[in-house]
């Protein structure tokens, strides 16, 4: 018997685009190619953490909790308590969890653009409409076009600060500007530990309780692979979240890995320093190749506008593969042709990089 499994699918999930893992099928079965593609942390686990997943993973047999011993240290670090925090498998966890909580199919998600992609691609997935505000070009939040694209309909708001992939943080100004909307309002601090002087805003929950603050385990802790995120925000928003959550949805040997991340300090800070030198080295050198210009960043990854070299983003990404560096195209996210971004990574990634991106260049100017 054959079904035309097709017309019982939700009419969202059938509209949806999937979501495309080409590039890391691409980056595990090519290890040759060095990954500058997604904003991982290029320092592997501390030798802390890893002896903490292999005792987690002796009671591998057991279920997990939701980890009150994990939300209540980062509920401190924040200023809050364990009711104010929650976990997810990954902070993309987090970011389908608020969207379930809030956004009904057919309710609108306010996305100024360019961002994140996961906030419009989970939004669609829950039958959502992420509606697009773009950035300003000089890529500040255009605060008075927000408030304009508020409608009846409007249920959510994703900011992220510092903004991947325009590396800027959110004025304090703008922000609580956005805020006074009362509209659920998300704030993706994926990269704050990387900021120069790191600056959180949860403390504004307590003015604003309809701010949500999205952090993660994957990029300034370097625990991309091991999947913990979490949301700090005001205790009936997370109690709502919870009913949503999945349970069990961090493994033990994740949670482990993170409480261990918090513990070694010293391997933090190293992560930190070296993400931190070499943005701003990878930027300065950049903007002495003829023609490119690189953005300055507080995240762990550099913008660069290289349309003067008269190339989509994707043959930039190709033929830069073919030198064995995987770098992000940008113009699926909202960005024009010939803006890429890359990934900070050892300081001896950064120069292969480097050499490579200089010498692509000069063949593109000579073959022109
Ligand atoms: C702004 C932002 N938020 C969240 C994530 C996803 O992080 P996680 O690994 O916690 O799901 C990323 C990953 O690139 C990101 O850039």
């Amino acid at each position: 018997m054959s079904t035309d499994i097709d017309k019982f699918v939700v009419p969202w999930v059938r509209a949806a685009a999937p979501y495309s893992d080409r590039h890391m099928e691409f980056a595990w079965s090519h290890p040759e190619v060095l990954r500058m593609m997604s904003n991982e942390n290029p320092i592997p686990p501390s030798p802390a953490v890893l002896e903490a997943i292999q005792q987690a993973a002796q009671l591998g047999n057991l279920y997990p909790d939701s980890g009150p011993a994990l939300r209540q240290r980062l509920g401190e670090m924040a200023g809050f308590g364990k009711e104010n925090v929650i976990l997810g498998n990954g902070s993309t966890d987090i970011i389908d969890i608020i969207i379930t909580t809030f956004a009904a199919p057919g309710d609108e998600v306010l996305i100024p653009v360019p961002t994140f992609s996961m906030y419009e691609a989970r939004a669609k997935i829950r039958g959502a409409v992420p509606v697009f505000v773009p950035l300003r070009p000089d890529f500040s939040w255009d605060v008075d076009a927000i408030l304009a694209a508020i409608t009846p309909k409007t249920k959510l708001l994703f900011l992220c600060s510092p903004n991947n992939p325009t590396g800027i943080q959110i004025p304090l100004d703008d922000l609580k500007r956005i805020l006074s909307a009362g509209i659920p309002t998300v704030v993706d601090e994926a990269y704050y530990e990387l900021e120069n002087e790191p600056r959180t805003l949860a403390y504004l929950i307590r003015e604003y309780p309809n701010l949500i603050i999205s952090r993660t385990f994957s990029k300034a802790y370097g625990l991309a692979g091991l999947r913990v995120g979490y949301a700090i925000a005001d205790a009936k928003v997370v109690d709502y979240m919870m009913r949503v959550r999945i349970p069990w949805n961090v493994s033990l040997l994740a949670l482990a890995a993170a409480q261990a991340a918090l513990d070694d300090e010293a391997s933090f800070l190293e992560k930190r320093r070296t993400i931190i030198e070499g943005r701003q080295y990878l930027c300065d050198e950049i903007n002495k190749i003829p023609g490119l210009r690189a953005f300055p960043s507080e995240g762990n990854f550099v913008l660069i506008d290289a349309s003067s070299l008269g190339k989509t983003s994707e043959q930039i990404r190709d033929e830069l593969i073919e030198r064995k560096v995987f770098i992000r195209p940008m113009s699926p996210h909202h960005m024009g042709q010939g803006f890429v971004r890359v990934t900070v990574g050892t300081p001896e990634q950064n120069e292969f990089f480097l050499q490579v991106l200089r010498a692509y260049v000069e063949e593109v100017r000579k073959g022109k």
